[in-house]
């Protein structure tokens, strides 16, 4: 792949946005930013395969984190582990610890149905259910028992304008959402997330299988949704990490080789490999 490293520096330097947990400059230091999602020695095996070896960083809160590094790095399995999605793979060991918020997310007690409620997940290929739009949206929602259909619509129709979609969807609710177009089940998806008023997201890969205009407006929609919600994407796309992250993590065959400030990582990374990866000399 080559990379248009140039490209990347402009956007990044066009980028104002704060250093998260940097002390603003004025009579009122502002609190360090506390971390949301935390990872502390973190190993994850698929049997003897060793996906994770030893992940540690903190998220702080309402920050876009981006995840890059090569195919097979760990960016999924990483992403995964923070709603442990991969209690569903058989043959999965974990040591270390993991955090949202003040909740241990590999203690035994912890109810897994609640963690995932807090910390919502969008894959790469939109997976609409088979049912009307409406349905989609509602759909965690039934699960947690609600019933009432004023309360439903109410949350339906937030949920879809958080996710920049009613606008195209508020006349045909009833239809099915698979007749909708890539980009639109997408966000459809990430409005389903939104219903249960998760205060994560994790989002892999999440537009690219989408054309540019509808990876745009998911682009737009993150940084639209980076007020409300911690948001962490993994991407194989550097201008779109630069694009919309505050943040990026460069990971390498398990290990989290470098974390820090998008601008700073991309325009004067603290490690050789870093550099190597970003400038395209490999990956
Ligand atoms: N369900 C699974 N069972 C066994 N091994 C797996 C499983 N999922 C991933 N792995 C292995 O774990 C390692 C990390 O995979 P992972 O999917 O997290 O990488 P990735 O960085 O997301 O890659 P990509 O960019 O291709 O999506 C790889 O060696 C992969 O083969
Ligand atoms: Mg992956």
């Amino acid at each position: 792949m080559v990379t248009d490293v140039p490209a990347i520096r402009t956007r990044v330097a066009e980028s104002n946005a704060p250093e998260p947990g940097a002390v603003a400059s004025g009579p009122a230091p502002a609190a360090p930013a506390p971390a949301h999602l935390v990872a502390e020695d973190f190993h994850l095996f698929y049997g003897t395969n060793e996906a994770l070896k030893g992940v540690s960083l903190e998220i702080p809160a309402r920050t876009v984190t981006a995840i890059i590094g090569p195919s097979g790095c760990g960016k999924s399995t990483l992403l995964r582990s923070f709603n442990r999605m991969n209690d569903l793979i058989p043959n999965v060991r974990v040591t270390g610890r993991l955090r949202v918020s003040e909740l241990d997310v590999l203690a035994r007690d912890t109810d897994v149905v609640d963690l995932r409620r807090r910390v919502g997940m969008v894959f790469q290929r939109p997976n609409p259910f088979p049912k009307s739009i409406f349905e989609n949206v509602v759909f965690g929602l039934r699960l947690l028992g609600v019933k009432d259909r004023g309360e439903l619509e109410v949350r339906a129709e937030d949920s879809l304008r958080r996710a920049a979609l009613w606008d195209e969807v508020k006349d045909r609710l009833d239809r099915s959402a698979l007749a909708l177009s890539g980009g639109q089940q997408q966000r459809l998806c990430i409005a389903r997330s939104l219903a249960i008023e998760p205060e994560v997201l994790l989002m892999d890969e999440p537009a690219s299988a989408l054309d540019p205009t509808a990876t745009a407006r998911i682009e737009e929609l993150v940084l639209e949704l980076k007020s409300r919600y911690t948001i962490v994407v993994v991407t194989h796309n550097m201008q779109q990490a630069a694009r919309i992250s505050d943040r990026t993590a460069f990971m390498l065959q398990g290990e989290l080789v470098e974390y820090g400030d998008t601008r700073r990582l991309f325009t004067s990374p603290h490690k050789r490999l870093t550099e190597d990866y970003i400038t395209g000399r490999f990956g």
